[in-house]
């Protein structure tokens, strides 16, 4: 595990579902597609305006970046590109992250691979990056996704009341985070007792 807490280097994670790897400006197209899809703009609770110039920068730097990781989701089984997956805001001193994950469409959810994508990104994120601490935020109106997080290991810690006006209502957000300490316990099967923990891997 390196010393230094940084996003700079871009790795290729192995699932038995899903292929991580680092997004390129050659996702634009399917990116395209995850930001305008209304019922994954509105479970991600975005408000901006979709730019296609703005998009094709925003693929063609992410590399660049070391205080963020944007890692496209591929089904292993067809080769297809079914979301992504990102770890952002590093707070270096604090060694701490916010996650977030985006599938696209009926194809892709609902199939195992948003909890693979998780785990596989959450062992990077505590085994290789070294953080201490993973967070997230989740709206009100998708129990699914809370499902998912709690399954891996991420704890409810508290609600950020009226975080989004969305539809004329105000929903609240839910704070999730988990630490090295839980994925070193549990390694995110939370749910297992010990022999048969040990029998999970990251991925599957
Ligand atoms: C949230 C998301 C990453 C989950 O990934 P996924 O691949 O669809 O989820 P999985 O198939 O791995 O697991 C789904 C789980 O949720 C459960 N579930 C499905 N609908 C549910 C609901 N309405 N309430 C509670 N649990 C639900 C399933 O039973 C399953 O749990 P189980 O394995 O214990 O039976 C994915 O659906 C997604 O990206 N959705 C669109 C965007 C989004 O919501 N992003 C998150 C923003 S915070």
């Amino acid at each position: 595990m390196s010393n230094v807490v940084t996003l700079a280097t871009k790795p290729t994670l192995l699932g038995d579902l899903v292929l991580l790897r680092p997004v390129s400006v050659a996702d634009v197209d399917s990116a395209a597609e995850m930001v305008t899809d209304p019922e994954t703009v509105r479970l991600t609770g975005s408000h901006a305006a979709f730019n296609r110039d703005r998009l094709e920068w925003w693929y063609a730097t992410r590399g660049e970046r070391d205080d963020r990781l944007d890692l496209a989701v591929v089904e292993r089984a067809t080769g297809r590109y079914v979301g992504e997956v990102v770890l952002t805001q590093l707070d270096r001193d604090n060694r701490s992250c916010s996650f977030r994950i985006a599938l696209i469409g009926a194809h892709a959810v609902g199939r195992g691979m948003g909890t693979e994508a998780t785990r596989l990104v959450l062992a990077y994120a505590f085994e290789t990056i070294g953080l201490h601490r993973v967070d997230l935020e989740v709206f009100a109106f998708n129990p699914r996704a809370r499902h998912v997080y709690e399954k891996v290991g991420f704890v409810y810690e508290g609600t950020k009341r009226h975080a989004l006006r969305w539809d004329e209502a105000w929903i609240d957000a839910g704070i999730m985070a988990i630490l090295a300490d839980d994925w070193a316990a549990h390694r995110g099967w939370p749910g297992l007792d010990e022999p048969r923990r040990s029998e999970k891997p990251v991925a599957g």
